[in-house]
């Protein structure tokens, strides 16, 4: 296909086509299919192959192209339309009012706001000359513009509202005497689809408005997926060893198209109100401020960011703000819109084809980029997690320059097909930490074998073991992995932990890389001298440190036990196994048996509990660190104290047949209560056997080991009851 086949008047096409070098020709139509197919995976599919600042690429140099060489247009051009198809399986549904689209700015200072007031002063400028042109001038201007626009002419600030662009899926909702009727897409702008069975299952869209409702209003906004619940949501995945989403947008906008709403019950999505659509026997208020007060008081949600603000500064302003809280936000925007306050104002600035004059999309540095995968490597955690990071060319993406990302685990690479030397896509949202999120498509030009975990850990050479279920590999070093070292230091250090002030990861790596400490107890060996001595350490913060690494001698069993980073122990579970225990000996030497006694401990907590204090090394930590001046006050501990002065603690008793008046259950449950045990099977250990009618052979074998035999009445002596 040429561009000069598409003209209309094929000869004079043909003469201009001439002079449109061979090699444009041929760009121009590669970037048009390039950009259909893609433009397809997006909106049609919601599964895009590339990161929309990469489609953004190449729309701009087929539109610098087309500017270029006007020959080139085509009538099918991407760059001629507003794309968006309505699904099959969808019902198409006809906006009464046009979804309109807006003009985005693209330059991501804070200096692409000025020129958006600028425009709509030189525009104003112009239909105010235009009053000016003799009747008979075709452009003439018959009525003159009205108050809001000339006090704007005077050199008044425009009054703006600035507000978040929301990275979701547009939709509308239409409310009929206040009962939601049909939300529907906005699909190209004229038509969309309906997706009222989805919609109605998010909880924050009313079902039915709040107050005195119009006989039809329909609410304009974004339904969009918080981070925290798209992260939530991969986690899940991830644990199920399924496949994992890119972005919130996607899954968002995937989830409201689903022909079946039952898929959209593990994903919470979420909606913001910004505009209206079609009104009828309501006044609409006179402000687009007022207009998003009223329809918050209708009950639907309107972001609380949005400001009321002054002239171009005012933009200007918000733009900065935002932009410094963006990560903070707990949700993705793509940029801030700006839109002219006044509904008068609106009217006098009308729209260009299908975007309005009134109001302009200013963007943020994209979050998601295309760059290459140099290289993977291995991160081990505190824990001593494996965890595939990749070595990225670095890449301006979320606003800073990313070089390493993570992969999360080796299946879940696998299943993304990445490897060494592909273009991927990389994605850094808010204070998440960037991931490779997918391959950009395209064939590798040489063979690249998969990627695949070590045996052994990459820092200390130990085993790597598999765990939870298969999907994480961890090295089994513990506290000798240098890596789990210097993590446990930090970790030890932290504020909730051993608390000390100053001892944050520059120090931790440069006292362990130096060489000045290996174990942990080696910490409170140091002296002011040594520190002094590294590099950017002034004498006055080696000091300090001396200080504080003394002052956190004196601590809690809770606080201490939280410092040791034994899996599975956090906060909580800690002061739990401080205030059960009450003293770290009865805790080192508790039982699975015991620990899971504890509040809140279960059979995994149990075991991690165990297997770190059956590590020889580990105990001698503990023993080093108190030899070191760690102290705390051992309390007898609530259930410890408890469980001592009972009759019958330490004690394993064995019930075999029927007992007189105790069941079976209610025996174990005395004996239990007491402080004693009930074991299944009779052993050297058995303190006694409690034997009833017909007995089998747990009394045969108590007779065998010499092992005192009970009856009823004798365990209830025991007991210091008698049956009731
Ligand atoms: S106003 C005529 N306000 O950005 C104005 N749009 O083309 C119509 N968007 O897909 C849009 N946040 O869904 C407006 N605060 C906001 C928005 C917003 C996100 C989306 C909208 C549309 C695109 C604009």
């Amino acid at each position: 296909m040429t561009a000069a086949g598409d003209s209309p008047d094929p000869q004079a096409a043909a003469s201009r086509a001439q002079e449109v070098p061979a090699a444009d020709v041929a760009r121009a139509a590669a970037l048009r299919d390039q950009l259909h197919h893609h433009a397809h995976r997006y909106y049609v599919l919601d599964a895009p192959e590339i990161p929309d600042a990469a489609y953004d690429q190449l729309f701009q140099e087929l539109q610098a192209l087309e500017a270029q060489y006007p020959a080139l247009l085509t009538a099918d051009s991407p760059t001629q339309r507003v794309i968006g198809q309505v699904l099959p399986g969808l019902t198409p549904v006809r906006h009464t009012v046009p979804m309109l689209s807006i003009r985005t700015e693209t330059d991501t200072t804070a200096e692409g706001a000025l020129r958006f007031d600028q425009q709509v002063r030189s525009f104003l400028a112009s239909e105010q000359r235009r009053t000016l042109l003799p009747a008979s001038d075709p452009r003439h201007r018959a009525e003159p513009l009205g108050a809001d626009a000339l006090q704007v002419l005077e050199g008044h600030p425009i009054d703006f509202v600035a507000e978040l662009k929301f990275d979701g899926l547009a939709i509308n909702l239409r409310y009929e005497v206040g009962v939601l009727v049909q939300a529907a897409t906005r699909g190209d702008g004229e038509t969309g689809e309906d997706v009222t069975h989805n919609i109605r299952t998010i909880g924050q869209i009313p079902l039915r408005l709040q107050g005195d409702a119009p006989p039809l209003i329909e609410i304009r906004g974004e339904v969009y997926m918080r981070r925290d619940d798209f992260e939530r949501l991969n986690e899940r995945q991830r644990e199920k060893g399924g496949k994992t989403f890119i972005n919130p947008r996607n899954t968002a906008a995937g989830a409201v198209r689903q022909l079946d709403s039952g898929a959209l019950a593990d994903k919470k999505l979420s909606f913001y109100a910004y505009g209206l659509g079609d009104v009828q026997g309501w006044d609409l208020p006179p402000t687009h401020s007022a207009t998003l007060d009223a329809i918050e008081a209708f009950g639907l949600p309107v972001n609380a960011e949005r400001a009321r603000v002054q002239g171009a500064e005012g933009l200007v302003a918000f733009h900065q703000r935002i932009a410094a809280m963006r990560d903070a936000l707990p949700f993705d925007i793509d940029g801030v819109v700006y839109k002219v306050d006044s509904r008068a104002l609106q009217r006098e600035l009308g729209f260009v084809t299908r975007e309005p004059r009134w109001a302009v999309a200013h963007k943020y540095p994209a979050q998601e980029q295309a760059t290459r995968l140099n290289g993977i490597e291995i991160q081990v955690g505190r824990t001593g997690k494996l965890t595939p990071v990749a070595k990225l060319e670095p890449v301006f993406v979320g606003g800073t320059t990313v070089s390493n990302a993570t992969l999360h685990n080796v299946f879940e690479l696998r299943r993304k097909g990445v490897r060494i030397g592909d273009t991927v896509i990389v994605r850094r949202a808010g204070d998440v930490i960037p991931e490779v999120v997918g391959r950009m498509p395209g064939a590798r030009t040489q063979y690249v074998p998969n990627f695949r975990m070590p045996r052994e850990c990459p820092v200390c050479g130990s085993t790597v073991v598999r765990e939870r279920g298969g999907m994480d590999h961890r090295c089994s070093g513990g506290l000798f992995c240098p890596a789990q070292r210097k993590q446990a230091m930090l970790h030890f250090a932290g504020r909730r932990a051993m608390d000390i002030e100053g001892l944050g990861d520059k120090i931790v790596d440069q006292l362990v890389d130096a060489g000045l400490i290996r174990t942990l107890p080696e910490l409170y060996t140091l002296g002011v001298a040594k520190l002094a001595a590294l590099d950017r350490m002034a004498e006055k913060s080696a000091s300090n440190l001396v200080a504080a690494l003394d002052k956190s001698r004196q601590t809690t069993l809770a606080r201490f036990l939280y410092a040791l980073g034994i899996r599975q122990v956090g906060e909580t579970t800690a002061k739990d196994l401080a205030r059960h225990f009450g003293a770290m000996d009865r805790l080192m030497d508790a039982s699975t048996e015991q620990l899971l006694q504890v509040r809140d401990v279960g059979p995994i907590v149990a075991q991690s509990i165990r297997t770190f204090f059956d590590q020889p090394h580990n105990r001698e930590v503990v023993e080093q660190l108190r030899a070191a001046g760690i102290t705390w006050t051992e309390g007898e501990g609530a259930a410890a104290a408890q469980a001592e002065a009972l009759p019958l603690s330490g004690k394993t008793f064995v019930l075999t047949g029927t007992l007189p008046t105790l069941s079976r259950e209610e025996a174990k449950e005395r004996i239990e209560a007491a402080g004693g045990k009930v074991a299944g099977s009779v052993s050297k250990k058995t303190h006694a056997v409690v034997a009833g009618e017909e007995a089998g052979s747990k009394l045969d074998k108590a007779h065998e080991l010499g092992i005192p035999v009970l009856d009823e009445a004798a365990l209830l002596a025991l007991l210091g009851t008698t049956p009731g």
